[in-house]
């Protein structure tokens, strides 16, 4: 984990409270006019961005390698984050994978050891043709099972898309308390 993670990772819990409740006004107008996420074009479009990304070397069996760092809630208890460019369809766009892991004996040393055995989840975003979603910088956000199948939230809807926008949790919620950085909180390789 760099010095820059852990001097952010302290402000991240109070600043998303408070720009959560401002979030919340605005989004709701915009989720009556587009569907947040999650329906068939956005889980349609997930199973292309994994493709992508396993032939890209960022995801699956043969995915590389990166350095394994101490993560933080919601995350996982230790994450690698990959910063890349890959090719759905016709568009090109910067993709952050970040890859959760987590179980009994988790630590840095035992994932660099078993990578497989600790992945929990494998989250993305990914930045999207321009208009895609505009209020929140056009990013597709996915959260995948380390098999590639989509992950669901409780209620048993599949993460892929313009993830609960307009909710007070979920993952643009969350990035919202770091809009002004593109909606990125950390580290970048
Ligand atoms: C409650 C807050 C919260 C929620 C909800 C959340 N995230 Fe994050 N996310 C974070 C934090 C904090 C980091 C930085 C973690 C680190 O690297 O230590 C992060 C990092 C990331 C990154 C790496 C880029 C970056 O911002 O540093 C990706 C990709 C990501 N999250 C995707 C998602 C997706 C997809 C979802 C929804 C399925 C989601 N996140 C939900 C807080 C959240």
């Amino acid at each position: 984990m760099s010095k820059y993670h852990k001097l952010f990772g302290a402000g991240i819990t109070a600043a998303a409270a408070g720009i959560i409740a401002i979030g919340l006004t605005a989004g709701v107008a915009q989720s009556q006019m587009m569907k947040p996420c999650c329906d068939e074009e956005n889980i349609n479009y997930s199973k292309d961005l994994w493709a992508a990304m396993t032939k890209a070397g960022l995801a699956g069996s043969g995915a590389r390698a990166d350095t394994p760092y101490k993560g933080q809630a919601p995350h996982g208890a230790i994450l690698e984050t990959i910063t890349s460019e890959v090719k759905v369809g016709k568009h090109t766009g910067k993709v952050i994978v970040k890859r959760n892991f987590g179980g009994e004996g988790v630590s840095v040393d035992s994932v660099k050891g078993d990578r497989a055995k600790y992945l929990k989840a494998v989250t993305v975003m990914f930045k999207r043709d321009t208009g895609y979603d505009k209020d929140n910088n056009d990013w597709f956000w996915v959260k995948y099972n380390p098999d590639g199948t989509l992950a669901t939230n409780p209620k048993g809807m599949p993460l892929a898309g313009r993830v609960m926008k307009g909710a007070d949790k979920g993952c643009i919620a969350c990035h919202l308390a770091v809009k002004d950085n593109d909606y990125i909180y950390g580290k970048q390789s």
